[in-house]
C-alpha cells in the first residue's frame, strides 16, 4: 500500500493506493464523521461488484449506512440527480456530522463530492475510486460538480475529501475501454512531468493491460503524486495547473465533434480517453513543427499510446473547421483564444497562446496519416 498526502488550500488528506483497501473504508469514514450516519452514493455497475463489501465495512466500523445507486454514466451528473440525493439524505436524517461516501468512477465521485459540498453547506466525504481515470485524475484536486445541459462540469465547488481510497483490485472488473480512458491521462502525466514514467509505460504496457496489481499500484501512485504536485504548486505558481490540459485543447474539440457528428474515433467509441490520445498526437505534431519537440520524442509518445490500445490515427473523416470552432467555444479558451500546452521533451511542456489556426489544421490533418 502507498499513501500520498495531498496538500491543498490549508487542508490535507491522504490518497491510499493498493489492493484490498475496500475493507478499510469503514475506518476512514468513521474518522471523518461525527455521527453514525453514512450516506453512500454509487452507480448500478459498481454496486454489483463492490456495494456489499463497502456496506459491510461501514457497518463493521459502527456506522449506519444508507446506500443509493444512480444510473451509470455521465447522464447521472445533473442537478436533478443531486436534487434527488438531497431529498434522500434529508429523509435519511443525515445531519452536518454525517459522512458522504462516493464509491465509483469519476462520475460518482464528482457527484458525491458535489452533494457533500452543498448539503447543509458542506459535510465530510470520502472517495473510493474504482475506475483508473478516477484514481489517477478525479481523486486529486478537490474539484466536484455536475453538468449543465449545455456545458460539462459547469456547476461545481472545490470540496476536498477527508480521504481517498484507490483500490487497484477493483480495476479487475473495469471494462477495457474504461481502462484505456485512464491510460490516456497516465500518458499525459508522463509527457508533462515524468520521463521515467514514460519509460515505465514502455516497459510495462503489457502488464498494465493485464491489470497486474503491483504494476497498477506503482503507476497509480506515481500519477497521484504528479497530479498532487501540480495542483498544490498551482496555489503558488499561478497557472501551473493548466499543464494538465495537455492533449485536451484539440482532444476536447475532437470529443465534441465526434459527439455532435455521431462519429467513431480511431475505429472505436468516442470516449474522452480516445479523444485525448488523438489530441496529444496532434499537439505533439504542432510542437515538432515548431522545432520544440524532437522527432524521436514524438515517435515514443505515439508508440506508447498505440501499445496501450489507444488510437493515434483517425479512420473517420473530420471537419477541421468545425473542430476549430468547437475548440474556440471551449470554456477554457479565453475570449476565443486557444491556449496550448506543448511538449518540449518527454516530461517537459511549455504553454503557448500563439498557435495559429493553420498550425491546428496541419496537426488535425496529421491524424489521417497512416
Ligand atoms: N474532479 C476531477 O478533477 C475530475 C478529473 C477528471 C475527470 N473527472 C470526471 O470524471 C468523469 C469520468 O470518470 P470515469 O471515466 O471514471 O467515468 P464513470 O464514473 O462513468 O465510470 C466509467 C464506467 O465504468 C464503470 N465502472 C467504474 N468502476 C468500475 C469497476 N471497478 N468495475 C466495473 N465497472 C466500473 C462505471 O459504472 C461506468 O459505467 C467525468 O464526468 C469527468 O468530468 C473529474
Ligand atoms: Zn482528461
Amino acid at each position: 500500500m502507498q499513501r500520498i498526502r495531498v496538500q491543498v488550500t490549508g487542508s490535507a488528506y491522504d490518497v491510499r493506493i493498493g489492493t484490498d483497501l475496500l475493507p478499510t473504508l469503514g475506518r476512514e469514514a468513521k474518522a471523518a464523521s461525527r455521527s453514525p450516519d453514512a450516506f453512500l452514493i454509487t452507480d448500478a455497475h459498481v454496486a454489483d461488484h463492490y456495494l456489499g463489501p463497502a456496506v459491510q465495512s461501514l457497518r463493521a466500523a459502527g456506522l449506519a449506512p444508507m446506500a443509493v445507486a444512480v444510473p451509470p454514466g455521465e447522464g447521472a451528473k445533473t442537478l436533478a440527480q443531486a436534487g434527488d440525493l438531497y431529498d434522500r439524505m434529508l429523509r435519511a436524517g443525515l445531519d452536518r456530522g454525517g459522512v458522504v461516501v462516493g464509491l465509483g468512477g469519476g462520475v460518482v465521485t464528482d457527484l458525491a463530492g458535489f452533494v457533500a459540498a452543498t448539503y447543509m453547506r458542506g459535510v465530510a466525504w470520502v472517495a473510493v475510486s474504482t475506475s483508473l481515470l478516477g484514481q489517477v485524475d478525479a481523486s486529486v484536486g478537490g474539484k466536484t460538480g455536475v453538468d449543465h445541459p449545455e456545458c460539462k462540469n459547469l456547476i461545481g465547488a472545490f470540496h476536498q475529501p477527508a480521504a481517498v481510497l484507490a483500490d487497484v483490485g477493483t480495476l479487475a472488473t473495469l471494462p477495457d475501454e474504461e481502462l484505456r480512458t485512464g491510460l490516456a491521462e497516465v500518458v499525459k502525466h508522463a509527457m508533462i512531468r515524468d520521463a521515467a514514467l514514460l519509460e515505465r509505460l514502455e516497459a510495462d504496457a503489457g502488464a498494465l493491460l493485464a491489470r497486474d496489481p503491483a504494476v497498477l499500484e506503482a503507476v497509480v501512485a506515481r500519477n497521484v503524486e504528479i497530479k498532487a504536485e501540480v495542483v498544490s504548486a498551482d496555489e503558488r505558481e499561478g497557472g501551473l495547473r493548466r499543464i494538465l490540459n495537455y492533449g485536451h485543447t484539440v482532444g476536447h474539440a475532437i470529443e465534441s465533434y465526434a459527439m455532435e457528428a455521431g462519429a467513431a474515433l480511431g475505429g472505436g467509441p468516442a470516449t474522452h480517453g480516445r479523444a485525448v490520445a488523438l489530441g496529444m498526437v496532434a499537439e505533439a505534431r504542432i510542437a515538432r513543427r515548431r522545432g520544440l519537440l524532437a522527432e524521436d520524442a514524438e515517435r515514443r509518445q505515439r508508440q506508447v499510446l498505440a501499445r496501450l490500445g489507444l488510437p493515434v490515427t483517425l479512420n473517420e473523416p473530420l471537419d477541421a473547421e468545425r473542430c476549430l470552432a468547437l475548440a474556440r467555444h471551449d470554456k477554457k479558451a479565453e475570449a476565443g483564444r486557444l491556449r496550448f500546452v506543448l511538449p518540449e521533451a518527454v516530461g517537459r511542456v511549455v504553454q503557448a497562446d500563439d498557435v495559429t489556426d493553420d498550425e491546428v489544421r496541419v496537426a488535425l490533418a496529421c491524424l489521417a496519416e497512416r
